[in-house]
């Protein structure tokens, strides 16, 4: 696994970054020691109306962690009023167009009229604390204003990633009991056009409890309009005041709801509370990108995803930093354009997944070194385990061999960066995440919760909370419980596999259940299949990722289907549009392979793990297939696999 190269801590680090290796070592050690000071001691970089009572009650044993007791803050005072005295002028977002032709610079103060604009005309709809709003936007500089509005007056935002369909939508939508939506008119992505303002037309035409649509101009598309329900974000926010106050929000009371994969069910609404939230993504961004002031950072992250949250928005902004919101695609116009757009605005922190960088290796080195980069400091990696081979071309080529790639480890449910060097104190190995953040305890367990010997791969868990928790999945505190805490009593279960090695370097290799990453994305093979049923032809189906070059895994689908339905390629294509239409382009299956039966246990419980062994070709690995309620049917299965590319 490469455990042998070593890349030291590179000499201008060791002098100018935040954390050295001896600190580092002080402080992580410090705050295993006296958790509450030391997350008192960062809560302190916050603004707080109302200081907490206390810094942490409960824990993992009752399920009840509470961080910031008593306290009360508002996180877009955190991101933008306490910022304009000293840096009122200063850009708070650099916007870059899917077009190289169209960029924007919004100061804090700006952005911070736009908000309370935004907030106010909220207001006006009857919105007020702990109301839902969707966000279904593009990345435009408005999707920050209305993330920053809805926490301003008490809101809960849930964003939805624009690549979601309207029937995704729609259930998100549904769930959180939204008012309102605020959407555009289309996105630009790669030059097309996405039809967001449709796809939310198409959403309530289904009963939701959406009364008002807010509409961004962002092109020049003619869309459907209804009156008394859609609403131009120009016009209405145009005779708004551009001043709001902030609501005095407690510690505890909900920021965001943001649905994320399971391995079972339809997706869940990851509930993160305010207080130790904002303290956890202001911390993290702080040393994990080694924040210095003037610093102009870009996370590649769609806003949709909960990069965009911790690390495009509130992490950054509650720093005073500027980030760069890139609304387009990385090959688009051509496959310089993230190397371009890090010379047009001098970037210096870059922060993106391994599927990009791997799709822009494959174009050749010469995209890249066409660009300059003079200005980059800092790169960074998340989402998925990042292959050696990846790294050493991110850190050659794109970063010069003078720049640390900082690999980030963490989840949804984390809400912010749990495992990753600081580059400043730690030597880096190529596909590892390396060692634990400040107050976060991970152990690799075995089933029963026994920590494995150095170097053996086992379960990742996380044995104390820590401020950036989630507090909840909404409306659902069962499956929070039974996804999370039951596997091994006290821990936090990440889902993850992972090694430990003698260094105390963690090595992660992906999920152990049936969450799928494909290009990063986080998709349930559960979802997946309840989509696949929807189509009248379909009798079951098995869904499993496969290995992909670029995408990192690709979806897999075993297909039977119904009495006297005969396979077809038409057939073949219209599944894959009722896919694309329940969830979205992202989920769309790779292979589909027609089935006459799926492996079974006598008890009628599709055996998934040998699916998995079939579709990768492993049938010497198939192991023990004696439970099968008709064997025959591996060999079936084996004899038209689909060969993967
Ligand atoms: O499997 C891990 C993988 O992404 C999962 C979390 O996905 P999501 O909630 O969409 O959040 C992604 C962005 C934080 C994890 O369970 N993952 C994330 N970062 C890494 C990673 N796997 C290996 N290395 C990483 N750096």
């Amino acid at each position: 696994m490469g455990e042998t190269s070593l890349y030291p801590i590179l000499p201008t680090f060791e002098k100018h970054a935040l954390v050295n290796s001896m600190q580092y070592q002080e402080m992580y050690a410090r705050s295993l020691r006296d958790p509450k000071n030391f997350w008192g001691g960062q809560a302190d970089k916050l603004t707080w109306f109302k200081r907490y009572d206390e810094i942490l009650t409960g824990g993992f044993k009752n399920l009840d962690a509470v961080w910031f007791p008593g306290g009360k803050l508002n996180a877009c005072y955190n991101c933008l009023d306490r910022h304009l005295a000293a840096k009122g002028n200063q850009a708070a977002l650099i916007w870059e167009g899917d077009s190289p032709d169209e960029s924007k610079t919004i100061t804090y103060h700006a952005l911070y009229q736009e908000v309370c604009q935004l907030a106010n005309a909220l207001k006006k709809l009857h919105i007020k604390k702990g109301d839902a709003v969707a966000i279904y936007m593009p990345m435009i500089p408005e999707a920050v204003a209305a993330m920053l509005a809805c926490a301003r007056i008490g809101a809960v935002h849930t964003v939805v990633f624009g690549g979601f369909s309207s029937d995704a939508l729609l259930m998100r939508m549904k769930e959180t009991k939204c008012q309102v939506v605020i959407t555009a008119n289309a996105g630009m992505r790669g030059g097309k056009v996405i039809p967001l303002k449709h796809h939310v037309d198409e959403a309530l035409e289904k009963e939701t409890s959406v009364h008002h649509v807010i509409v961004v101009k962002r092109t020049e598309h003619v869309v459907a309009w209804q009156e008394n329900r859609d609403h131009w974000y120009h016009e209405m926010i145009a005779t708004e005041s551009m001043q709001c106050p902030c609501d005095m929000m407690d510690s505890q009371d909900a920021l965001f709801v943001l649905y994320t994969s399971g391995s079972t069910g339809k997706p869940k609404g990851i509930l993160h509370t305010l207080a130790g939230y904002l303290v956890y993504v202001a911390v993290t961004y702080q040393y994990v990108f080694d924040y210095h002031e003037n610093d102009i950072y870009w996370c590649t992250a769609d806003m949709g995803w909960i990069t965009g949250h911790s690390y495009t928005v509130y992490g950054p902004l509650c720093n005073g930093a500027t980030t760069v919101i890139f609304e387009g695609v990385p090959h688009f116009p051509t496959p310089s354009r993230f190397w371009e757009i890090i010379d047009k605005h001098q970037v210096n922190v870059f922060y993106t997944a391994p599927t990009a960088i791997r799709a822009l290796r494959r174009e050749g080195d010469t995209w890249v070194t066409l660009t300059q980069r003079h200005s980059l400091r800092l790169l960074g990696s998340v989402g998925e385990p990042i292959n050696p081979d990846v790294w050493e071309w991110y850190y050659r080529v794109v970063g010069d061999n003078r720049c640390p790639i900082v690999d980030t480890w963490w989840q949804t449910e984390t809400g912010g960066i749990l495992i990753s060097p600081l580059p400043g104190a730690t030597p880096l190995k190529p596909g590892s995440a390396t060692r634990p953040f400040f107050g976060v305890v991970p152990e690799v367990v075995d089933d029963q919760g026994n920590a494995m010997p150095e170097g053996q791969m086992g379960k990742l868990v996380i044995k104390q909370p820590w401020p950036g928790m989630m507090q909840g999945i909404y409306g659902d505190r069962d499956r929070f419980v039974n996804d999370y805490f039951k596997a091994i009593p006290g821990c936090y279960f990440t889902g993850d596999d992972a090694k430990r090695d003698s260094d105390g370097y963690f090595w992660i290799t992906g999920r152990n259940d049936d969450v799928i990453k494909v290009s990063g994305h986080r998709i349930g093979t559960g979802e997946i299949e309840s989509a696949f049923i929807e189509h009248p032809a379909v009798s079951e189906v098995g869904v499993v990722a496969v290995p992909h070059a670029i995408k990192g895994e690709s979806i897999y689908a075993f297909v039977t289907l119904k009495e006297h339905m005969l396979p077809s390629e038409k057939l073949k294509k219209e599944l894959i549009q009722q896919v694309r239409h329940s969830i979205g382009a992202i989920a769309t299956p790779d292979y589909i392979q027609w089935a006459e039966a799926l492996p079974k246990t006598r008890s009628g419980k599709i055996m998934r793990r040998l699916l998995r062994k079939i579709a990768n070709n492993d049938a010497a690995e198939l192991g023990d297939t004696s439970t099968l309620a008709d064997p025959q049917v591996i060999n079936d299965l084996l004899s038209h696999r689909i060969a993967i590319l």
